[in-house]
């Protein structure tokens, strides 16, 4: 058994392994794969977001298994191109997809099916889009670009003065690209946020254990939005009420609305949720596993992971029981000095081992490349130290003591990753 995984971050180590866990013993390839990734899986020098060039790499590997883990690949319909070569694949179609790929899409699709989310309005020009922010003369709002902008596409503006500068640098300086052309105007809601990733098949949906990232820089939930921070899992707010009430009212609602678009989603649907005073409410989907959701949701998984695969290609998921471990997970997140800003790469890792891990935690590597044997930081977030505990207090203590052994020059990190959930008991 070959899998192929695609991508290279926190989120891919992790899939990686949890695959190498598998009874099954699959031999494992990752493009492009990182410093961390290559000691656990062959890395072939192919782009994520090539089709043509994963195309011919899966070929030549003949791999019996293609899993497509970013985003962008899944929206240009990688997926789509591996199955009609006879691959099989872990990730949704280009037409599912799309459920990330354009907010305006999955707006539309909420409203048309009844599922709970922020009120919006779309919009392709600016004066309009800026007669409706003073027209409604509320704050904060929220502007969003439509398309994929590596998860950065969203600005909460506090004023008016600020969303008519949202919608300029959206639409018109095209800060996130062509994903600009259209804008949704949101409603601003609050609450706790929960994600929560579901396997589906398209007949039924199987959600993992909820988690919480922390999308800011820095502690207290300042600073500019990055990709995460940190996570933990499971997340306290997410009870087992709310959590049927999502079953009912968001996660297969959705999952029906895909099949009446005539858009099957199979794959991992994450659900990011924010839990109103009105109840949970969408505030994005997205088509594939969450970074770092995955990093602390894959090591409490006990199934098989081969095998959900297995039952969601044969639309045979409602068979599998599914199960979870006890206790808790934490992931923190290591990251360059001066990430989501500009930063500097290169700089040599202490306090890995061979394999790149530390006593104690796993160590998911997002951005490190190896050079004659030594660890080098190549990304904006370098590492996820992840540790799983009984509580989440003995993990995330865990985890922080493995992250306190692990340097480079510049490291930053937040010392608060799951403080909010400690505080939810
Ligand atoms: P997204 O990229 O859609 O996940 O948005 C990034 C972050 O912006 C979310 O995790 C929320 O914290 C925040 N956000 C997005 N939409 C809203 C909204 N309608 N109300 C409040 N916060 C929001
Ligand atoms: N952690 C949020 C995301 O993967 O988009």
């Amino acid at each position: 058994m070959k899998v192929l995984v695609v991508g290279g971050g926190g989120r891919e180590h992790a899939i990686i392994m949890k695959l190498a866990e598998s009874p099954q013993k699959p031999e494992l390839h990752c493009a492009p794969g990182n410093g961390g990734i290559a000691k656990y899986a062959q890395c072939h020098a192919v782009k994520a977001t090539d089709l043509d060039g994963m195309l011919a790499l899966a070929k030549e590997l003949a791999v019996d298994w293609v899993f497509v883990a970013p985003d962008d690949p899944l929206v240009l319909g990688m997926a789509d191109l591996m199955r009609e070569n006879g691959f099989k694949v872990f990730g949704p179609s280009k037409r599912a997809a799309i459920i990330e790929g354009s907010k305006v899409f999955s707006k539309h699709l909420m409203k048309k099916y009844g599922i709970p989310t922020a009120k919006y309005e779309v919009f392709d020009d600016a004066g309009q889009a800026i007669a409706y922010i003073r027209e409604q003369n509320t704050y904060p709002t929220v502007v969003k670009a439509d398309g994929l902008a590596l998860g950065k596409g969203v600005i909460i503006a506090q004023n008016e003065d600020e969303a008519i500068e949202a919608v300029h640098s959206i639409m018109e300086d095209r800060i996130f690209g062509e994903s600009g052309a259209h804008v949704v105007i949101e409603e601003f809601l609050t609450g706790p946020e929960v994600s929560v990733l579901a396997f589906t098949d398209g007949e039924t949906v199987a959600p993992m254990i909820s988690s919480m990232d922390h999308k800011r820089a820095l502690d207290g939930d300042r600073g500019k939005n990055t990709g995460g921070m940190g996570t933990v899992s499971p997340n306290p707010y997410y009870t087992k009420e709310i959590a049927e009430q999502c079953m009912r009212e968001i996660f297969l609602p959705t999952m029906h609305a895909m099949n009446g678009e005539n858009r099957s989603f199979r794959g991992c649907l994450y659900f990011g949720l924010m839990l109103t005073p009105d109840g949970p409410k969408v505030i994005e989907y997205n088509c594939r596993f969450g970074d770092p959701e995955t990093q602390v949701v894959l090591p409490m998984l006990k199934t098989d992971l081969l095998e959900i695969m297995e039952a969601i290609e044969k639309q045979a998921l409602t068979d599998l029981p599914i199960e979870w471990k006890q206790g808790a997970c934490a992931c923190v997140i290591l990251a360059s000095g001066g990430y989501p800003g500009k930063y500097e790469t290169g700089k040599p890792i202490s306090g890995l081992d061979e394999k790149g891990q530390t006593a104690g935690a796993a160590v998911y590597h997002a951005g490190t490349k190896l050079e004659n044997g030594t660890f080098l930081t190549a990304g904006g977030r370098v590492l996820g130290v992840t540790a799983s505990g009984e509580t989440l207090q003995s993990a995330l203590d865990q985890a922080y003591a493995a992250a306190k052994q692990v340097s480079f020059e510049g490291v930053h990190y937040r010392t608060d990753i799951g403080k909010r959930a400690l505080a939810a008991k």
